[in-house]
């Protein structure tokens, strides 16, 4: 069986044009860069067109600074029917002393589409070692917590402020 297109790596140099007012990259950009690394990974993996349902747990854990080297480092952790959770670990890297941190972790939903916007199956991950088994578990989990709290949410309603002044 062919091997699974499950990983991809990107890395970009962080440009002054992403800064921020203090300097620092931009929180926009690097979401920008999440995304497109995420619909990378996931299409790669299904060979289709997706689509991002839903992007949670984002932690900027540390400031990414202009002319640092950025490496998103994106796994398929999980698949359902249609839908991918693709796991991204965010590595800056200081090009004059090596450094390198760990900035930020996210998971990301993608959808699978088919021409006319219908969802469609995705194939079956199959788990190669430990580590992408214990990354498969976690994702189910999260998975039933995004669903739970999705059905919460939409119990609580719609509240914007055009209700209180209506
Ligand atoms: C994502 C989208 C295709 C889901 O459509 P839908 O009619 O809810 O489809 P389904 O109910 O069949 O769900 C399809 C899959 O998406 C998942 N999903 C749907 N809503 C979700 C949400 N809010 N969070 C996480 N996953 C979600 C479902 O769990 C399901 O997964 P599975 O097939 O692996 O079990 C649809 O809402 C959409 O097109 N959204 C716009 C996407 C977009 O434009 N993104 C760019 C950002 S602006």
């Amino acid at each position: 069986m062919k091997k699974q297109e499950k990983s991809l790596t990107m890395t970009v140099l962080m440009t002054p044009d992403m800064a921020n007012f203090s300097g620092h990259v931009h929180g926009g950009s690097l979401l920008k860069l999440l995304d497109q690394v995420a619909y990378a990974c996931a299409a790669k993996y299904c060979k289709s067109y997706v689509v991002t349902a839903a992007l949670d747990q984002v932690f900027f854990r540390q400031q990414v600074n202009v002319g640092e080297l950025v490496t998103f480092l994106a796994h398929v952790n999980h698949v359902g029917r249609s839908s991918m959770e693709i796991g991204i670990k965010v590595i800056a890297e200081n090009l004059r002393t090596h450094q390198r941190r760990h900035t930020t972790s996210c998971y990301f939903t993608m959808v699978a589409l088919d021409e006319e916007g219908n969802t469609i199956e995705v194939p079956k991950l199959t788990l190669d070692n430990d580590a992408e088994k214990r990354h498969f578990a976690a994702a189910k989990i999260r998975k039933q917590i995004r669903q739970e709290s999705l059905e919460k949410t939409r119990a609580l309603g719609t509240s914007t402020i055009e209700d209180e002044l209506s």
